[in-house]
């Protein structure tokens, strides 16, 4: 059994990146895992300020926003599931804010427990080559924080809500890939 952490990027309930975040807790649910499903496009996460005041103020950002919510779920997690769309060929800015904030646990010499990740990021492009950065970021995040990668998948070609619906088989293959957690 596994605590699996998926930390969306996009406010729309139903929207591309939702559809593939439910999509694997399905295939992940199956194997009895713990779901911990965080929308951080939703939620108000500001950027880091590079204060280094972390943990000294009894909580891991001294500054107030929604990371302080997100925290205790990345201290339960195992594994850690990112699936956003692209914005600006890089992660939107809350989802953004928050792997910022992971600086707090470096800073405050908090080790967390998260082993294995994996991205599912979605854009209206249809050059794949334009999630390089993303993907390229996604990379070294996952590296230094030394999370195993079990990958990425971009998905081209999604912009109203729904489109990935026109995806032959895509959800089942993110479904299969849960179910693999
Ligand atoms: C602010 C903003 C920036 C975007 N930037 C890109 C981009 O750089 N490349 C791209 O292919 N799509 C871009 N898009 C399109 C979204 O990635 C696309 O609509 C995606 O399907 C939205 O995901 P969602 O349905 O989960 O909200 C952008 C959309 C927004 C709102």
């Amino acid at each position: 059994m596994k605590n699996i952490l998926v930390l969306t990027g996009s406010a729309r309930t139903n929207g591309n990146s939702d559809m593939m975040a439910e999509a694997f807790i399905k295939g992940a649910s199956t194997a009895e895992n713990y779901i911990m499903k965080y929308e951080a496009g939703k939620k108000d996460i500001k950027g880091c300020k590079g204060c280094d005041t972390c943990f000294s103020k009894g909580k891991a950002c001294s500054f107030n926003d929604d990371f302080d919510e997100l925290v205790p779920l990345l201290e339960k997690a195992d594994a850690i599931i990112i699936a956003t769309p692209i914005y600006w060929y890089s992660f939107p800015s809350e989802l953004k804010g928050a792997i910022d904030k992971l600086y707090s646990f470096i800073i405050g010499s908090k080790t967390l427990n998260i082993k294995e990740s994996m991205l599912l990021v979605c854009g209206e492009t249809s050059e794949e080559s334009d999630f390089e950065g993303i993907t390229k970021s996604y990379e070294r995040i996952a590296a230094i924080e030394g999370w195993a990668n079990r990958g990425h998948l971009i998905v081209t070609g999604v912009n109203a809500k729904g489109d990935i619906l026109s995806k032959k088989n895509l959800l089942d293959k993110i479904e299969q890939l849960g179910t693999e957690f």
